[in-house]
């Protein structure tokens, strides 16, 4: 039985299973953050809604100028997406019959949006240790790496030095770096890669307006490259593909300091919380930088049964069997709220004090 490839739309994989959805259904597949969009998305929707009779400014303004002033750039080193996804799909015709490096378990989305280009996929497995000569072995025959950080599903952060290594291997090879800051906001921009991209042409960044402002469904992100690479990729996107109400709304997004802070305080609280919980149960559980974690039960075989317990539950975990180097072993759960994450943790011991203990 192959479960359907994302997180979120959790009656997709209810409906895969054969289980009954439940009345009530908590989405731990998802992975957006919990404390809902800021507030001034509600106090002021009404206000978004006259923008829909004009057509949207086609370079994604006034969205594309407040990125570029939030990360000190130029505005011409900013490309707006219809979504960090859009930009995935952008990127890959730039590598049509060429070679690219995936470094797994990783975010589906690379391979599937280079699927259509006859890009020749070399894998490198790092569900331990990522091995810096294995990458720099790859790297002089690539087009291009990718490499998400902190890398969904895992939630780990690869250094920031270790990233400068690669990136200057890739230079000197002509390989171009696609590094996904889609999570990065729930660390700290101190981690992010765009203040080094004045020395390093070759590298793209994306980013997702989607997790931390927890605006999944008004599609918005962006990639930070050199002005080149952002004329040459959007010369290939449609007009006006990002809309004028997530662009509104996402250049005020950007100026929301506290509730930022809050959500990253409350992320490594609640990661934190659920880690002792699940340590306590002899779980394997990988250290987490962002608002997810990935574990393991202490007997992998049973893995199935745990998820379709859960999901009679009304709990949704994120499975991993199309994570390569995960294969369903291993569940991804996003951090939500207290109660939830009690709730969740209620459900979940109720299932080890029948199987773990004995
Ligand atoms: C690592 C990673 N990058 C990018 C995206 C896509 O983000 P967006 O909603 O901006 O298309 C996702 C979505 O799940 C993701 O997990």
């Amino acid at each position: 039985m192959v479960l359907p490839n994302h997180g979120a739309n959790a009656h997709h994989v209810y409906e895969r299973l054969g289980i009954e959805m439940p009345e009530v259904v908590i989405d731990f597949s998802e992975n957006v953050n919990p404390l809902g969009p800021p507030a001034f998305v509600k106090e002021r929707w009404s206000t978004y809604a006259g923008l829909i009779t004009k057509y949207p400014d086609p370079n994604g303004e006034p969205f594309r100028s407040a990125a570029a002033k939030y990360h000190n750039v130029s505005v011409s080193n900013v490309l707006v997406g219809n979504g960090a996804a859009e930009l995935f799909a952008a990127l890959a015709k730039r590598y049509e019959n060429k070679r690219a490096v995936l470094i797994h378990p990783t975010f589906s989305e690379y391979e599937a949006t280079l699927a259509p280009y006859n890009v020749y996929i070399k894998e490198i497995m790092a569900t331990g240790e990522l091995s810096l000569d294995e990458v720099f072995d790859e790297v002089e025959f690539a087009e291009v790496i990718y490499i998400c950080r902190p890398n969904n599903p895992t939630g780990y952060l690869i250094p920031l030095e270790t990233i400068k290594q690669i990136a200057e291997y890739a230079k000197r090879y002509k390989c171009e770096v696609i590094l996904d800051e889609a999570f990065l906001d729930f660390i700290d921009e101190n981690e992010s890669f765009i203040p080094y991209l004045k020395d390093f042409p070759n590298v793209i960044i994306v980013r997702s307006m989607t997790k931390m402002y927890a605006i999944p469904g008004l599609r918005l992100g962006y990639a930070v490259a050199s002005e080149q690479i952002v004329n040459d990729i959007r010369s290939s996107m449609p007009q006006w593909n990002s809309n004028a109400i997530a662009t509104a709304i996402g250049a005020e997004c950007l100026q929301e300091e506290a509730y930022r802070n809050q959500a990253i305080t409350f992320a490594k609280e609640m990661r934190e919380q659920m880690t002792v919980f699940l340590e306590k149960w002899n779980c394997i559980v990988l250290p987490s930088t962002t608002n997810f974690i990935c574990f393991q039960l202490p007997d992998a075989t049973r893995s199935k049964a745990f998820f379709t317990y859960l999901l009679a539950k009304g709990c949704v975990l994120r499975h991993t069997e199309n994570f390569k180097g995960l294969d369903g072993k291993w569940f991804r759960v996003g951090m939500k709220e207290k109660p939830q994450m009690e709730h969740l943790q209620k459900e979940m011991t109720a299932w080890f004090e029948e199987n773990l203990s004995s």
